[in-house]
């Protein structure tokens, strides 16, 4: 039996908002009860993308002061970025090498994020999934918490395995990883549009709730999310068809941990307005102590620090030593 393990990954942002939270922070911190866990900031992710380094830096220690006022505890996890632990791009190379040209081409967030202009987009556009799976495979992580649009991702993942395993003849060396895709992770929908995903690069504030807002802007921004004119329903087959409706619905039950039957019972029949100053007060209770957290946490750069360092530091044990093991199985050999 392999150890379980868990590993997931978050690109650094300023910024986070609801929808990192319910959506994945919150899980986190539910997992680290019952798994080993190992949370990474993906920075190298990140500059598949151009980004501003003054920028980049800020929103790695926003992502880690985010992690710890959410709850994450640095003592239980490994917290720490992804460029602190340079096996990671060490096994992404190798992955290059055993990944095929048209298992890239096939993943739809590079069709969606390179756009028209594909021989325009970064090499490392193209070859972001390696690295992921290095992120991944580099610690034998067995379960993945990752939402839908990271599933093809972590199919790849298995494949790469697979096809290590198969190559160099170690069968069982990588796991086949799962996916914990949780019922209770909501994807959290923009408060303007139910259809889209509430998102940082929204240029409407009002489409998101961000951990950092104070209590008057939650309420103000709650108050003016898109609803329709009918009651809220009692039975969840009648929230088809109703985005706005629904998403309001599935935060507050995500935020309260009840289910949405019990949500629609309390409030199936009421109008908008009753559920929303619910909401609201809902949303306040758990965000705003969030939110003032990370404040007094990003004035404390050297916490911050520190518990970066203490995270790459046990990171670093796990992935030299496999890194190790694994050049020795292709036949490289490590003088340093
Ligand atoms: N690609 C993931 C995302 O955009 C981030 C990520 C990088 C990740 N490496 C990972 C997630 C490893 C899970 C496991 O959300």
């Amino acid at each position: 039996m392999q150890k379980q393990r868990v590993f997931s990954g978050v690109q650094p942002t300023g910024n986070l908002h609801l929808g990192n939270y319910l959506g994945a922070i919150k899980n986190f911190v539910d997992l680290q009860n019952k798994f080993e866990c190992i949370y990474c900031i993906v920075d190298l992710h990140a500059i598949t993308n151009r980004q501003d380094p003054k920028q980049l830096k800020s929103n790695i220690f926003e992502t880690v002061a985010s992690f710890i006022a959410s709850g994450l505890d640095p003592e239980k996890s490994i917290i720490f970025n992804q460029a602190s632990v340079s096996a990671h791009s060490e096994l992404a190379w190798v992955f290059n090498c055993v990944a095929r040209i048209g298992w890239m081409n096939r993943m739809t967030q590079f069709k969606e994020k390179a756009g028209a202009n594909k021989e325009n987009a970064s090499v490392g556009l193209l070859v972001y999934p390696n690295l992921m799976a290095a992120d991944i495979l580099i610690y034998k992580a067995t379960h993945v918490p990752v939402g839908e649009d990271q599933k093809q991702h972590l199919e790849l993942t298995r494949d790469i395995a697979k096809k290590f395993n198969n190559d160099f003849k170690c069968e069982n060396y990588f796991p086949i990883v799962q996916p914990l895709i949780s019922e209770e992770i909501s994807r959290v929908m923009s408060l303007k549009d139910g259809k889209k995903k509430m998102s940082k690069s929204d240029d409407s504030d009002y489409s998101r709730i961000n951990l950092k807002d104070d209590k008057d802007l939650i309420d103000k921004k709650i108050k003016k999310a898109k609803t329709d004119s009918t009651p809220i329903p009692t039975k969840i087959s009648e929230l088809k068809n109703r985005d706005e409706a629904a998403n309001l619905i599935s935060i507050y039950s995500n935020i309260n941990n009840v289910s949405v039957e019990k949500v629609l019972k309390e409030f199936g029949g009421k109008n908008f307005s009753t559920f929303k100053s619910k909401l609201s007060e809902s949303v306040v209770e758990k965000i705003c102590p969030i939110g003032e957290e990370i404040k007094k946490l990003l004035k404390d750069e050297g916490y911050l620090t520190g518990v970066l360092e203490k995270g790459a530091k046990k990171a670093d044990l796990i992935a030299k030593s496999n890194i190790k093991e694994i050049y020795d199985i292709i036949g490289l050999a490590k003088f340093s």
